[in-house]
């Protein structure tokens, strides 16, 4: 277990539309940069507490229901508020990197632009939920929706999620979700950068690698200072 801490610790997160391949990078690049010495924890939405895990089987497994979208946005917020209190946040403050598997971005570009719930209430939500807890850095791993779906496609259909499965979630949905995080990466191109999730995976996770070891030595350095 690597060791090597920073003032104030840093976040980053992976975010980007289904089938992006987005849970195995963020294994991988959390592995690595624990090899490298860094203290990590690897954090996901929904889930990565006990509440969490709860909260992530009503909204992904409930195939048959028709939640409303404001049902969505405040579960998943709830999972995050309980994450951000019980996992992200102390991990920040022994000074930990946290890699994050989805986060607040999520619910915009899911609940805002593809259910259409209006994106100044949701930020208004989200500021109450991350308690001023946001990412340093955010790793968009956009792919066309097709490709994204494909690979759904090639898993069993009862290990689709509700996102993927659910009649509400077409393929015009995806498509407001993708366009959804490159609206909301180019709004704030300092915190976010845009990878090509069709790259093969080991050119993916070499190009991630590279972003977070070049923004820890800037961190690293003091010059860039901590949220
Ligand atoms: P998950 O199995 O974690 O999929 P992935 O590996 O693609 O992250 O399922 C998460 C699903 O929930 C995914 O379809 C995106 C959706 N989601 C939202 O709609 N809003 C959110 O805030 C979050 C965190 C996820």
């Amino acid at each position: 277990m690597g060791t090597r801490t920073l003032p104030h610790g840093r976040f980053v997160t992976l975010e980007g539309p289904d089938g992006s391949g987005k849970s195995t990078q963020a294994a991988w690049l959390s592995e690595a940069l624990d090899g490298l010495g860094w203290s990590v924890v690897l954090a996901r939405e929904p889930g990565g507490t006990a509440v969490g895990e709860r909260i992530r089987s009503i909204l992904l497994e409930s195939r048959d229901a028709q939640l409303d979208p404001w049902t969505d946005a405040l579960l998943f917020n709830a999972a995050r508020a309980q994450n951000v209190r019980e996992v992200i946040s102390p991990a920040l403050a022994r000074g930990s990197l946290v890699v994050c598997d989805r986060f607040a971005d999520s619910t915009l570009a899911y609940q805002g632009y593809g259910s259409g719930l209006d994106l100044g209430t949701l930020r208004r939500l989200e500021s109450v939920t991350v308690a001023g807890c946001r990412p340093d850095l955010t790793l968009l791993l956009d792919l066309p929706v097709e490709v994204g779906l494909a690979r759904r496609s090639s898993g069993p259909p009862d290990g689709w999620t509700r996102f993927e499965a659910g009649r509400a979630f077409d393929r015009a949905f995806h498509e407001r979700v993708r366009a959804g995080f490159l609206e909301l990466a180019a709004s704030e191109p300092e915190r976010w950068r845009i990878l090509d999730a069709s790259a093969p995976a080991d050119v993916l996770a070499g190009q991630l690698r590279g972003l977070v070891t070049g923004a820890l030595a800037s961190w690293d350095s003091g010059a860039t200072p901590p949220r």
